[in-house]
C-alpha cells in the first residue's frame, strides 16, 4: 500500500489573525495539489479564521498544541473539544521547543496523543535528538525511548493513523538539514519500533515526517525516501516556498 504524502506547516509564534487570513489566501493557490495532504498548523488564535479562509481548499488545520485534560481550571489552555468545535482534524504534540521551553515531557506527550485520538484529532508526534546526543551516539535509542513512551496504551488501529515527525533538534531553523541518509535512517528505524510495538501493518500504514530546516531544495531527495512520508516546515511554510515543497 502506498502511503499518502503529508506535508504541514507550522507557523510556530506567527501571524496575527489578519495576518493569518491574507497568507491563507495568498498560499491557497500554491498549494492546491491531489497529491497529497496538506496542513496548516496556526497559533490557537487563528485557528478560527483560518478554518473558515481554507474553507472550499484542500488545505486542513491543525493546531500547534492542546491540553490532555477535558475542561477546568487550566487558565490559558485549550482542549480537544475546542479544536474539534473549531474544525481543527491535527495537532502537533510534542515540539521540541514546547519541551524546552514549556517543560513537556515524554509523559504529557502521551496523554496528549491518547486525547487527541480520544476526540478524533489526528497528532503529529514530536521527536528528535540534540546534537550532543547526535554526537553521543545515542540518536537510535533516544528516539526510539520517545516513540515508546508517546504510543503507550495506545491501540494498533489509532496508531495507524497517527503522523510522527522526526525533528533533528540540531536541524530546527537553523538552516542546516540532515542528510537524506540521516534522515532515512532514523525515519525507517522509527518505522522499525512500530512495528515491534504493534504489527508490521500498522508500521507501513503510519505516515512519517521528516523536519528540520525544510525547503524547495531539499525536499525532492527528502521525501524521495522509502520512509519519509512527507515533512513538517517551519520557516518556509510562511512563505510561497510552501507551494514549492507541497509540488516537490
Ligand atoms: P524549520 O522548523 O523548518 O524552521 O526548521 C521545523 C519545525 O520546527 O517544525
Amino acid at each position: 500500500m502506498a502511503r499518502r504524502k503529508i506535508i504541514a506547516g507550522n507557523w510556530k509564534m506567527n501571524k496575527t489573525p489578519s495576518e493569518a487570513v491574507k497568507l491563507v489566501n495568498e498560499l491557497k493557490p500554491l498549494v492546491a495539489t491531489e497529491k497529497a495532504d496538506v496542513v496548516f498548523c496556526v497559533p490557537a488564535i487563528d485557528l478560527i479564521p483560518v478554518v473558515e479562509a481554507v474553507k472550499g481548499s484542500n488545505i486542513q488545520v491543525g493546531a500547534e498544541n492542546m491540553y490532555f485534560e477535558e475542561s477546568g481550571a487550566y487558565t490559558g489552555e485549550v482542549s480537544p473539544a475546542m479544536l474539534v468545535d473549531a474544525g481543527v482534524k491535527y495537532v502537533i504534540i510534542g515540539h521540541s521547543e514546547r519541551r524546552e521551553y514549556f517543560a513537556e515531557t515524554d509523559e504529557t506527550v502521551n496523554k496528549k496523543v491518547l486525547k487527541a485520538f480520544e476526540h478524533g484529532i489526528t497528532p503529529i508526534i514530536c521527536c528528535g535528538e540534540s546534537l550532543t546526543q547526535r554526537e553521543q551516539g545515542i540518536t537510535i535509542d533516544w528516539i526510539r525511548q520517545q516513540i515508546k513512551i508517546a504510543f503507550l496504551n495506545v491501540t494498533a488501529d489509532q496508531a495507524k493513523t497517527a503522523v510522527i515527525a522526526y525533528e533533528p533538534i540540531w536541524a530546527i531553523g537553523t538552516g542546516k538539514v540532515a542528510t537524506t541518509e540521516q534522515a532515512q535512517e532514523v525515519c525507517k528505524a522509527i518505522r522499525d519500533c512500530i512495528a515491534e510495538l504493534y504489527n508490521k501493518e500498522t508500521a507501513e500504514e503510519i505516515r512519517i515526517q521528516y523536519g528540520g530546516s525544510v525547503s524547495a531544495a531539499s525536499a525532492p531527495e527528502l521525501f524521495a525516501q522509502p520512509d519519509i512520508d512527507g515533512g513538517l516546515v517551519g520557516g518556509a511554510s510562511l512563505k510561497p516556498d510552501f507551494g514549492k515543497i507541497v509540488n516537490y
